[in-house]
């Protein structure tokens, strides 16, 4: 089953978020250049904008990891990164242009977004599951549209009459993010720019629960090849990042680490076996529905016995160092596993 790991329409979602990810770093470039040149009352506006653009920059780098598949944005990104950035810094555009175009990569970057989500509502529930913190980056990215477009009104007003637009603009974009806010209802909660350590192993096991439920309930060979590449590098990268980062951390809290550690080589031993099948021998999902079994026994320990650790032995700050830490291991794992196969990572 080796050329399971890299199934097509996951690779081309993992180029889409890479493709947001080049396109998010530019709008926060943007928001910079555009910071320093407007005036008094639009400056909060922006600010505002640009830190919401920084938190959902993390965001993102983190769905790319619950994701869990590294990849590099198309060309034709990086070549529109290059064109806009030196764009906005000439002085071909006036400053209501510049907010024009920067509206406009707005708009590219929430449907890119849009986009991703219908795609996932087609591959499988585990990539819809991966990607949920999109919804927030989605919602603020519309609501920044409507703010842009009052910022263009009023600045292209400006310049062509010295004269400011009529009164009743900001009342209006303001509705217009209440009525946005309305539809999107419970899905636009985060505020801080990292998700707490609890949450984002949270995710991780419940995104193994469904790649599980996926394979057990599908007929299709090739469904079958695509959800375990999945869950193989999945549940074996979280397994080493927590080898790497979290037993270590709260070993000194928790005197049954030992067991953990040998439950986590066991499950990844498992995994390793399974690979070598064929999605058609009658003992794969006998051997899938084993590996299950294990990986939820374990997580319930993890769950019962190491989360309530996390949360009385550990500062929020030292708790958001440990998410911080836990995605680059698994980013790094993710780019291993990439260019390696699982045997080369045990050894790093
Ligand atoms: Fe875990
Ligand atoms: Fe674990």
């Amino acid at each position: 089953m080796s050329a399971t790991l890299n199934d097509t329409k996951r690779l081309a979602i993992a180029e889409q978020l890479a493709g947001m990810k080049a396109l998010q770093r530019l709008l926060i470039s943007v928001d910079q250049m555009l910071l320093d040149a407007l005036d008094g009352a639009l400056r909060p506006r922006l600010q505002k904008m640009l830190e919401q653009d920084q938190k959902n920059l993390s965001i993102l780098e983190t769905v790319i990891v619950q994701y869990g598949i590294q990849a590099q944005p198309k060309d034709t990104i990086e070549q529109q990164v290059k064109t806009l950035h030196s764009l906005m810094e000439s002085s071909d555009l006036t400053l209501a242009e510049k907010v024009s175009q920067h509206e406009l990569l707005k708009h590219q970057q929430t449907m890119t977004g849009l986009v991703i989500h219908k795609i996932a509502q087609r591959v499988g529930a585990d990539v819809e599951a991966a990607i949920t913190p999109l919804h927030t980056i989605n919602f603020e990215n519309r609501a920044h549209q409507e703010q842009l477009k009052g910022m263009i009104e009023l600045l292209g007003v400006r310049e062509l009459t010295g004269q400011d637009a009529e009164q009743g603009l900001w009342a209006r974009v303001e509705d217009a993010i209440a009525a946005l806010a309305g539809i999107a209802g419970s899905l636009i909660t985060r505020t801080d720019d990292e998700i707490p350590i609890r949450e984002l192993l949270l995710m991780d096991h419940s995104k193994a629960d469904v790649l599980f439920t996926e394979i057990l309930g599908s007929d299709d060979p090739q469904k079958i090849q695509e959800y375990f590449g999945q869950l193989y590098s999945d549940v074996t990268i979280h397994g080493l990042a927590e080898e790497q980062v979290l037993y270590p951390a709260v070993q000194p809290h928790y005197s049954q680490m030992p067991e953990i550690f040998d439950q986590t080589d066991g499950v990844i031993e498992m995994l390793d076996d399974i690979k070598a099948l064929n999605p058609t021998d009658p003992n794969f999902k006998a051997q899938i529905e084993q590996v299950r079994i294990a990986v939820r026994s374990h997580v319930n320990q993890e769950e019962k016995d190491i989360f309530p650790k996390l949360k009385d032995c550990f500062s929020h700050e030292q708790q958001k160092q440990l998410a911080t830490d836990f995605k680059a291991a698994k980013k790094q794992l993710q780019e291993q596993m990439a260019a390696n196969d699982s045997k080369s990572l045990k050894s790093v």
